[in-house]
């Protein structure tokens, strides 16, 4: 593949919200998963653990229940200053039925040899607490799963298939690791919903790199 289309590969992806009815198979998750577990990870502790769900049951459940917890919190007086736009966001992640497939994304903990000299020594040292801090801005456990997911929606473009990656339901991340009969320890992060494209939204623009990145030299 030359860079030209590799830039194809990127540009051409996006977050796809509408599936045919076609099922995907186990297999093909499964490469694509493979394939994303060669992101860059911090430590190569590799702390990610993807669910693969082709129950249409389970998916049913996990979006009942990220529905409940939309309309819990669009029932409080608080939301009211909102209009219109708390309701119109349920109903559009109505979406979510429809997917053909889901993978669940879980991290596992993640304590680098740094982060347990912190802790000890935070015991008496307030500068190692203010290093621990600035430590978990830049977060590990988060940034290296991230960095899987990143991957694996390309992989997946690459496949034919759409997927769009989804934080929001974590809104009712106990509800869905009750579901899926996730272990102590584990936390699940991100949902990404799969399947062949029915719809294939229009491209984003992007800020000019200029806007986004600084030259220091
Ligand atoms: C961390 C993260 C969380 C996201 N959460 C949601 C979500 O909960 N629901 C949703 O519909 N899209 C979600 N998205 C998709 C973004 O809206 C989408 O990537 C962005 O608008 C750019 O569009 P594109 O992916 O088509 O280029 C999320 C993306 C990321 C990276």
């Amino acid at each position: 593949m030359n860079l030209n289309e590799l830039a194809e590969l990127i540009k051409s992806r996006r977050s796809v919200r509408a599936w045919q009815n076609k099922p995907v198979s186990e297999e093909l998750l499964l490469q694509a998963i493979e394939l994303a577990t060669y992101a860059p990870n911090g430590g190569n502790r590799q702390n990610w653990r993807f669910y693969i769900i082709l129950k249409p049951e389970i998916i049913k459940s996990i979006t009942d229940a990220f529905q409940s917890t939309s309309a819990l919190m669009a029932s409080w007086p608080e939301a009211a200053q909102f209009g219109d736009k708390i309701a119109g966001a349920i109903k559009k992640q109505n979406f979510l039925y429809s997917a053909p497939a889901m993978i669940a994304v879980a991290t596992s903990q993640y304590q680098s040899m740094e982060d347990q000299l912190m802790e000890l020594r935070g015991k008496i040292d307030p500068k190692a607490i203010e290093i621990q801090e600035w430590r978990d801005t830049a977060n590990s456990k988060i940034q290296s799963v991230a960095s899987g997911v990143a991957y694996l929606l390309l992989i997946l473009h690459q496949m034919g298939l759409g997927a769009v990656w989804m934080t929001g339901p974590m809104q009712s991340k106990g509800d869905i690791e009750k579901i899926l009969k996730i272990p102590a320890g584990m936390d699940v992060v991100a949902l990404i919903p799969v399947g062949y494209p029915a719809e294939i939204p229009p491209v984003k623009s992007r800020k000019p790199v200029k806007e986004v990145c600084e030259v220091i030299k």
